[in-house]
């Protein structure tokens, strides 16, 4: 079955990240009508947005995605295409699935976590004013509908997966309003509907403690949009770094999986990115899609590249000599 899958390069090493992680795709026998769509930076000159309205109706229409990152202006400039694309195609879950690789050396050898983020409210509302000159103010937003579906897919994800926990990071203690509903609702959703997962709460701050003291005492991850920006970090980094770890947005309507770091404008345009993140993020895609050999091939590929420890099948962020394009034909040498 041929699959049609929106395809958003996005801006600086979006573009030989994407071409790769195609090739790879195409290679591993996925049959996928690509539609280009235009994001972020490089969407500004031709549609005046971050987030045209045709790259939105596409997506809406096709249901699946695959993205590159986009740049955003830090402090001043364009709002983040990020933000507008999840709040308007309602992708309210992000997905961030962190383990272990073999050949991948880091301080941990045991990491097998998934964090779940709430993508659209928090202190990502955009709602951002200056009260009087030199005080500002950036709102908080949780809503019940919001906590309540975003418990409700973390709950289901984990029994759908069958994993054994669920650990809800919050500081509560302090954003009583806000982050006791996110609790509250994580409480009722997790005795309606998921009663027999172990479920936990921490503090933020401990449970980041917690996470590079001993990672392997965590499993799911569930927490509100800022707190899940920046654990989603935290644990990529556990297991190599931003280029090794994968991220899916899902919504009830649509899905678009996307590479977790930036658009890392200090190498773009020299062919040397590491095109991984995107590729792990096409392999989600691919199980999305009920593609699951294809997923299964590509998966033993850039495996059995990393473990096998050769510099030629790996990029230089993680100690090899191979460039974004290298890294793909020796994914695709892997599969023939
Ligand atoms: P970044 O992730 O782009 O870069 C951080 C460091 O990691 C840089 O040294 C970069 O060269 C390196 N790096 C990142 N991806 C790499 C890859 N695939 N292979 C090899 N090295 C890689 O983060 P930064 O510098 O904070 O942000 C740059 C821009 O990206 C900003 O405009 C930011 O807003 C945007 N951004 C977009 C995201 C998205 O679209 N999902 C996520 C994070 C940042």
């Amino acid at each position: 079955m041929t699959h049609d899958v929106c395809l958003i390069a996005g801006d600086g090493i979006g573009p030989e990240i994407t071409h790769a992680a195609q090739r790879v795709l195409a290679a591993a026998g996925a049959k996928i009508n690509w539609i280009p769509l235009h994001a972020g930076a490089e969407a500004i000159e031709r549609y005046g947005s971050v987030a045209p309205n045709e790259t939105l109706d596409a997506v809406r229409r096709h249901k699946v995605a695959l993205k590159g990152p986009t740049t955003t202006p830090i402090g001043t400039g364009h709002t983040s295409a990020n933000v507008q694309l999840r709040q308007k195609l309602h992708l309210y879950a992000a997905v961030r699935p962190v383990r272990s690789i073999a050949g991948i050396k880091t301080r941990y050898d045991n990491v097998e976590i998934v964090v779940i983020r709430e993508n659209t409210e928090g202190l990502y509302s955009g709602i951002e004013n200056e009260i009087v000159p030199g005080v500002m103010q950036t709102l908080k937003i949780a809503t019940r509908t919001g906590c309540e579906r975003i418990a409700r897919f973390g709950f289901h994800y984990a029994q759908e997966r069958k994993r054994r926990k669920v650990t809800v990071f919050h500081k509560a203690n302090i954003m009583k309003k806000t982050d006791g509903l996110f609790l509250e609702c994580c409480r009722r959703i997790h005795a309606e509907i998921a009663a027999e997962i172990e479920y936990e709460e921490l503090i933020i701050d401990n449970a980041c403690m917690q996470l590079v003291r001993d990672p392997s005492r965590f499993d799911v991850l569930l927490m509100e949009n800022f707190y899940g920006d920046i654990v989603s970090d935290l644990c990529a980094g556990m297991v190599g770094g931003l280029g090794v770890a994968p991220g899916a947005n899902f919504g009830d309507e649509c899905a678009v999986f996307e590479a977790v770091h930036g658009s890392a404008p200090d190498i773009a345009g020299r062919g040397i990115a590491n095109p991984l993140s995107i590729i792990m993020s096409g392999v989600m895609m691919l199980n999305h899609l009920g593609e699951h050999a294809c997923a299964e091939r590509i998966k033993a590929a850039y495996d059995g590249a990393l473990s096998g420890g050769r510099p030629e099948e790996r990029t230089l962020d993680i100690g090899g000599t191979a460039t974004t394009e290298q890294f793909a034909d020796a994914l695709i040498r892997r599969m023939e």
